[in-house]
């Protein structure tokens, strides 16, 4: 595709500093100990069933793949769901509330939605044998991470119509380990809650763990002397640059979790400790692909694009190839027989594109994070002048940074941002403390544009 995200290293051409323990063969899956031709014929019988199933139960699909000319019959290979067509955040919001659910009502156990800023949220239902696939995919997430049943595991995700809370929650309980639900926000009780109780394994956004940092800070607790060993970070994009804030910081291991509401929730990929090379797509599960977002050709694997699922086991709510948005590349896998994911580093619809160059959120973030004299806090403001678009960054002074510092900071970053990404922005880096905080997921953007 045409906007390359020069932010993300190719899986596998690091050395990540600090790797955790692999879990014992023993305890893994029967799906993580496949081969790859055995998980390829799985899936193929999965997707058949899938396909089947949407067809005949779903009325938004039985008309797509009737438009489309295709029956589910056609599926003779898994190159072959090229042939069906996508499914989009629109259809779902077009069929509000209940309109994409295969089954009947009574089997229904729970419904989740996503927080969409404008109009109608995106509803999504489970039924209680989905309830329990979404619980393996979590604790084999967690596993992934290092986490063990002996361990406590702090949930900050919030908990509620988010798929965060509840989905790290039945993940870490169907592994064995003791749950605190602390859910999001009362930070100061959070930090209270960690130090009383001892949890070794902590779930929650990147960008909320670097609240916590700072009321740990504020209330003279040393973050890198908690019981604190794993980080399970997700629901948002972060960079290399932020996994070694947060590890270095915290003394912890920070590993990535992926997903979203609309093929499960989170669980869909996650890390490996053991290489931290990129997220394994649970693919007996969630069959990925990456398109060309423009041409909406599938790409092949090594090829960065739009990643688009397809779910293999979903009974309540089958999704046929959803587009995510999320830019990613594909390759196979390492650690365990299924393909990696590269960490998600932008959504097409996070790109902001400035005078015909297109920027990531996280392109700055690899450029502000970690500098000596600034505190990993940013945001992105958007305004225009007259026609042309302007972006400010905005990025928060480490108490005990200098003025002359600052200058020289402004100077350095805004030279970085035209020389790597391409751009002329404005640089203010501001006082201590004025970045709003993040209590779930962040709004880097703040996009003062006049609409319309
Ligand atoms: O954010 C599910 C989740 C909860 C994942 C907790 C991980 C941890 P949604 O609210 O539907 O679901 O938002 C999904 O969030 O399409 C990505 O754009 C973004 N996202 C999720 N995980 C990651 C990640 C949950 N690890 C949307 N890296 C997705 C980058 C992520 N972006």
């Amino acid at each position: 595709m045409a906007s390359q995200d020069t932010t993300t290293q190719p899986a596998g051409t690091t050395t990540p500093r600090r790797l955790g323990q692999a879990p014992a063969p023993e305890s893994l899956d029967p799906a993580e100990r496949m081969s790859v031709d055995e998980l390829r014929a799985l899936q193929l019988d999965r997707l058949r069933w899938t396909l089947e199933h949407a067809y005949i139960n779903v009325p938004l699909y039985k008309r797509k793949f009737d438009e489309a000319g295709v029956r589910p019959e056609d599926l003779r290979t898994l190159e072959d769901l090229a042939l069906f067509p996508h499914t989009t955040k629109a259809d779902l919001r077009d069929n509000y509330p209940f309109g994409m659910f295969a089954v009947p009502q009574d089997r229904i156990s729970r419904v989740h939605a996503s927080s969409g800023t404008t109009g109608k949220p995106t509803v999504v239902g489970y039924t209680r044998e989905d309830i329990d696939t979404w619980a393996e995919v979590v604790a084999r997430s967690i596993r992934a991470a290092g986490g063990r049943p002996e361990h406590k595991v702090h949930v900050s995700y919030g908990y509620g119509l988010f798929t965060g809370g509840l989905g790290a929650h039945y993940g870490a309980e169907r592994l064995g380990c003791t749950v605190i639900p602390a859910s999001g926000g009362q930070t100061a009780k959070q930090v209270q809650l960690i130090q009383d109780f001892r949890p070794e394994i902590i779930m929650i956004t990147p960008s909320y763990m670097l609240t916590l940092l700072d009321e740990f800070e504020n209330q003279g607790i040393d973050p890198r002397s908690t019981s604190l060993e794993i980080g399970v970070f997700g629901a948002e994009p972060w960079t290399e640059k932020m996994r070694r804030e947060i590890e270095d910081r915290f003394d912890i291991n920070a590993v990535d979790i992926y997903g979203l509401s609309e093929v499960m929730g989170p669980g869909v990929a996650n890390e490996c400790v053991e290489t931290k090379d990129g997220l394994h797509v649970w693919e007996d599960h969630f069959y990925p692909e990456v398109l060309d977002p423009i041409t909406q050709e599938v790409l092949p694997d090594g090829e960065n694009g739009e990643l688009v699922f397809t779910s293999l086991t979903k009974q309540a709510m089958p999704i046929i190839r959803y587009r995510t948005r999320d830019l990613t590349t594909l390759r196979p896998g390492t650690a365990r027989p299924m393909r990696r994911m590269d960490k998600v580093t932008g959504r097409s619809d996070d790109m902001i594109i400035l005078r015909g160059v297109n920027v990531f959120p996280t392109q700055i973030e690899e450029i502000v994070l970690g500098l000596d004299g600034l505190a990993p806090h940013f945001q992105l403001v958007l305004t225009k002048e007259g026609r042309l678009d302007r972006m400010a960054v905005r990025v928060e002074a480490a108490p005990d940074c200098t003025f002359d510092r600052r200058v020289v900071l402004c100077r350095e970053i805004t030279a970085t941002i035209k020389d790597k990404v391409g751009v002329s922005v404005t640089v203010d880096v501001v006082d201590p403390e004025r970045i709003e905080r993040s209590v779930g997921k962040f709004r880097r953007i703040i996009d003062q544009r006049p609409q319309g």
